[in-house]
């Protein structure tokens, strides 16, 4: 529980003064009286190591109580159904806990409990319902202070404010990415050993599933993406119900999550184990600039010049491949490289797979924040040739390559949490359908 307090100590500096509301996530219906799969809020689980849903913290840095919760209550009936809960005296006792109420207890306590605050920290949108008890909340603490001229409490957003903690990785952090990160890495090389023509996507993410769970990961990261064919031109494809087809590339973009921290890695290989030459088009720009990303990554680099340099080079390979034919300077400012490569080349990375933190730095001009040490985040850059798109050679169309991996900066450069997994055309003809 330790980690738990540091963190709480580090946001105590930040917030002191205020108090900071995190609400357990929602549980969402799948069907009927089924459930999906239960995931904690991440600054929640952040800040205090607590997994179950029903449960608000209140956070007062130098009051006291400091940390207070309020929980399920035990349920003996309900635990034989569901699991073990810890109820209110188990949750100060296990998560060292200053004060712990009953989840009912809410509406009777809070007011007394942000009476003294200057400021509240709260992230609206999350829960809707939630939202309208908290506008309640407010208008009960501005109640409490009577005709004193003070109005509602100015209300922060508790995600900005948690996620500058969290942008910064500490040692700790770092090492519990590198697990993720390895396990990731290892079940994508199952996945090329497992992939020859005939297997279905599914299959495929089967493999996937099978050995980040055998590697005692506790899930996915996000929903993968196996996506044979011209089904990798879909940047979020879902269905990974399709056959993966003799001459076709597979795309498969999927991370492992363990401890709530989670891998992020594409990679992009022939099914049949080996690249045609216009494959190998595609596929070997794509690789040069990412290989180019990771070499510049380091402290004090712009976070945005990574993407400019990306739609640069890309741009100068769409040009080079026929896909544009106006030069570098136009194709960019019209944004023809849209249509080939239309999402970002990375985002930060932690315990949600598209991290918290801030990407400008406020003052009166935005600017774009530098990159430090313990700053994680991918680096993705990718080209995407529509299978109808006329304006492309024939021999290109239907192409999708990302490749993706995973970076921490570090003192002088940074460190690639994701090199287990091969990329390069040499490695990935060895590997495939090796199983
Ligand atoms: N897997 C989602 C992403 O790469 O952003
Ligand atoms: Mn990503
Ligand atoms: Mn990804």
């Amino acid at each position: 529980m330790e980690v738990f307090a540091r963190r709480r100590r580090l946001l105590a500096e930040k917030a002191k003064g205020g108090a900071v509301i995190l609400v357990s996530h929602p549980e969402y219906i799948r069907n009927n009286d089924v459930h999906h799969s239960y995931r904690q809020d991440t600054n929640l689980f952040y800040l205090t190591g607590w997994e179950e849903p029903d449960s608000i913290l209140v956070f007062r840095p130098g009051r006291t109580p400091e940390t207070v919760m309020f929980v399920r209550p035990k349920d003996v009936e309900r635990e034989t159904w569901d699991g073990f809960r810890y109820g209110p005296a188990g949750c100060a006792q296990e998560f060292k806990i200053d004060k712990t109420y009953l989840i009912e207890e809410f509406d009777k306590e809070i007011a007394e409990l942000l009476k003294p605050v200057d400021r509240l920290y709260y992230r609206f949108n999350i829960d809707q319902e939630f939202d309208r008890k908290f506008l309640g909340v407010l208008e009960s603490v501005k109640r409490s202070h009577g005709r004193s001229g003070r109005g509602h409490l100015p209300v922060l957003d508790s995600w900005e404010l948690v996620g500058e903690l969290r942008v910064i990785k500490t040692a700790d952090d770092v090492e519990a990415m590198r697990k993720a990160c390895g396990i990731t890495a290892r079940a994508h090389v199952d996945v090329m050993k497992a992939t020859k023509p005939g297997k279905t996507e599914r299959q495929l993410l089967g493999v996937f599933l099978g050995s980040i769970y055998n590697q005692n990961a506790d899930r996915e990261g996000y929903g993968s993406i196996v996506a044979s064919g011209a089904n990798a031109c879909t940047l979020h494809y879902v269905f990974n119900d399709q056959v993966c087809r003799d001459g076709d590339l597979l795309l498969i973009d999927a991370g492992a999550e363990a401890r709530y921290y989670t891998g992020d890695i594409t990679r992009t290989y022939p099914v049949n184990g080996k690249f045609t030459a216009a494959q190998r088009k595609v596929y070997d720009r794509v690789l040069e600039v990412q290989k180019d990303l990771v070499t510049m990554t380091k402290p004090g680099l712009a976070f945005k010049t990574l993407q400019e340099t990306t739609i640069e080079r890309l741009t100068d390979a769409m040009i080079d491949l026929g896909l544009i034919k106006v030069k570098r300077q136009e194709a960019i400012e019209r944004m023809l490289f849209k249509k080939y490569y239309p999402h970002g080349v990375s985002h930060y990375l932690g315990m949600d797979v598209h991290d918290t933190g801030l990407y400008q730095t406020l003052g009166e001009n935005m600017v774009s924040r530098n990159l430090e040490p313990g700053v994680a985040f991918t680096i993705e850059p990718g080209l995407y040739i529509p299978w109808d798109d006329k304006d492309a050679p024939e021999e290109l169309r239907g192409i999708g390559v990302r490749i993706e991996d995973d970076v921490v900066v570090t003192a002088t450069g940074c460190e690639n949490l994701t090199s287990e997994a091969p990329k390069e055309v040499s490695e990935l003809e060895a590997i495939i359908g090796r199983g």
